[in-house]
């Protein structure tokens, strides 16, 4: 926002539109060199002048500026300070109006997020906790800019597995012990089948075989795969109330079985379909890929083909305009796959595809891995977290009220915040003990911001009346000026962090609002005895308040009033 303005202020006096200067404003490294700086190097290139001597004269021209904005050369910068005098009360304004944040700048455009997708039978692991927090996030902050977000999960309820597992019940299963803990019992059932399929590699055909027959409507295997979901789901339905997440469709593989025939037919007219080996394949040479099977030699279908029948239901049916895939970054080569074949069915369709990949997430040195079921239980994981934020808030609050229920919106919001607060392409290696603390950068120490923020307003608003227009000199101070600033920051980061598809922009900026809150709060009374300073401040706090809450809500955190 204070770019925005500087750029206001600067367009009169330099031979650019506020179009070009805008992108190039940047915030100066320390705050003693002001508020907003502009570069010059640009603008001298194109006067041929040495960029020293251009900054001083934009300098100069805007010294009768005087007291609102004060204009120094520095080199090869022009330095705006704003006077905090005419502008923190302005800016406090600003960041207090509704709506503050949000933008329109994604009006009128669908986009379509596949996220969570946990597949049946399986546990649902530490790694899908990334897709559904990552994908959750990034719907909130589509919205946030102004876009229609449609969330799917695309469930893994079709495929190969189904064959496994149906296999392995079949030789080593009975139906009661299924019934009795089938999230346990089917995982047991995978891993078996996986370690006996070493010594009788027969096993692998029974598999295929039973999948062929699901694919072919066979009773026995239809009735078994529809007990497998049902338990599932009803697990899965668990942890998403608990992380607050839902979505909009639940559309799983099997919703495309007859969606992927046309898709097969299509390709073949336009003459990609080429066999190899009895499978059918689209070749993707001129990208240096490997081909892309369609259709393997026993007449089944493969993940790919489904990921196109729904890239095509996604934009006809549902009417994307784009189409984001919150997965992990180790299946990259599958989507540019697919999303080549797109491109050959029609030129350009992948323009509006994106993998948005994300790197693996140990657990205390633990990686996931289904088949040798050395598996972190989510439940296990937000349990313990739980547990442990409980611990420490009975020894912090000892009386306060709710305890369990802010125990476990501190536990969830530590483990989930943790998780977002890293690019999303770096392998994380959490540690819950870390996650969990109330100081450093984490989520409860953001949520603890917000907490003694609300605090301080209900102490200060005791018996207040309404707040009136804040005294300018009130604010003006160098710690709230710069907390301020802070906040005036807020819509770039939800800008920032949409377009990047990176909800670790807008984690970091509310770390730092909170650290810049803090400091705000440790060096100058808030409640004092002076009533005009003291309701500026309270202003100032609220005015943190707001955007700590709001940003924590879009990244899928609770902010609970009372830590
Ligand atoms: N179920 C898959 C897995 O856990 C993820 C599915 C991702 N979405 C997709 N459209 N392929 O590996």
């Amino acid at each position: 926002m204070l770019l925005e303005w500087a750029a206001d202020y600067l367009a009169p006096y330099v031979p650019l539109s506020r179009g070009e200067i805008l992108p190039a404003m940047e915030r100066p490294p320390k705050p003693e060199l002001g508020d907003a700086a502009f570069p010059c190097f640009a603008l001298a290139k194109r006067l041929r002048r040495p960029p020293g001597e251009v900054a001083q004269e934009v300098a100069e021209k805007m010294r009768h500026l005087g007291s609102e904005v004060r204009a120094e050369a520095a080199g090869p910068y022009v330095n705006l300070h704003f006077s905090p005098n005419v502008w923190a009360v302005r800016l406090l304004n600003k960041v207090l109006e509704p709506g503050f944040g949000t933008s329109g700048a994604g009006q009128g455009k669908r986009v379509v997020i596949d996220m969570s997708s946990p597949n049946i039978a399986k546990p649902f692991g530490v790694g899908h906790l990334r897709s559904t927090m990552i994908g959750n996030a990034l719907a909130n902050l589509y919205r946030a800019s102004g876009y229609e977000a449609v969330t799917v999960n695309h469930l893994g309820d079709w495929g190969t597995q189904f064959g496994k597992l149906i296999a392995a019940f079949t030789r080593w299963g009975d139906r009661k012990t299924l019934e009795r803990d089938p999230m346990r019992e089917s995982l047991r059932l995978y891993m078996k089948f996986h370690e006996e399929a070493e010594e009788e590699p027969e096993l692998e055909d029974e598999a295929r075989e039973w999948f062929r027959k699901l694919e072919q409507g066979d009773e026995h295997a239809v009735s078994l795969r529809g007990f497998f979901v049902d338990a599932s789901l009803k697990e899965f339905n668990c942890v998403y109330s608990r992380l607050g997440v839902s979505f909009d469709y639940v559309l799983g593989e099997s919703f495309y079985n007859d969606k992927m025939s046309p898709v097969v037919e299509l390709l073949a007219q336009r003459g990609l379909l080429e066999d190899s080996d009895g499978a059918k394949v689209v070749r993707l040479d001129h990208l240096e890929l490997p081909p892309c099977i369609i259709m393997k030699s026993d007449g089944t279908t493969i993940y790919a083909t489904r990921d196109l029948a729904t890239a095509f239901y996604r934009t006809r049916e549902m009417g994307a305009d784009r189409l984001l895939y919150v997965v992990g970054a180790e299946q990259s080569l599958h989507f540019k796959q697919v999303f080549a074949v797109l491109d050959m069915v029609e030129e350009g369709w992948s323009a509006r595809c994106e993998h948005v990949a994300f790197g693996l997430m140990k657990f205390d040195g633990k990686k996931m891995s289904t088949r040798r079921g050395k598996v972190v239980f989510l439940d296990d994981v937000l349990n313990e977290a739980v547990r442990q934020a409980e611990a420490v808030i009975e020894a912090k609050n000892p009386t306060l009220l709710n305890r369990r229920e802010t125990a476990e919106a501190v536990g969830v919001g530590a483990i989930v915040f943790g998780d977002l607060r890293n690019s999303r392409m770096l392998e994380i290696d959490f540690s819950l003990e870390e996650t969990l603390r109330f100081e450093g950068d984490t989520g409860p120490y953001v949520q603890y911001a917000y907490a003694r923020a609300v605090t301080l307003l209900e102490k200060g608003m005791a018996g207040a009346e309404e707040f009136d227009e804040p005294a300018p000199e009130a604010l003006s101070g160098r710690l709230a000026w710069e907390c301020l600033k802070q906040l005036a920051g807020y819509p770039e980061a939800i800008r920032l962090a949409a377009e990047q598809n990176e909800p670790s922009v807008l984690a970091r900026y509310l770390l730092d609002t909170a650290r810049q809150f803090n400091r705000f709060y440790r060096h100058e009374r808030i409640l004092s005895t002076d009533r005009e300073e003291t309701h500026a401040r309270l202003m100032l706090t609220a005015a943190v308040a707001g955007v700590l809450k709001n940003g924590l809500e879009l990244l899928g955190v609770k902010a609970p009033r009372h830590i």
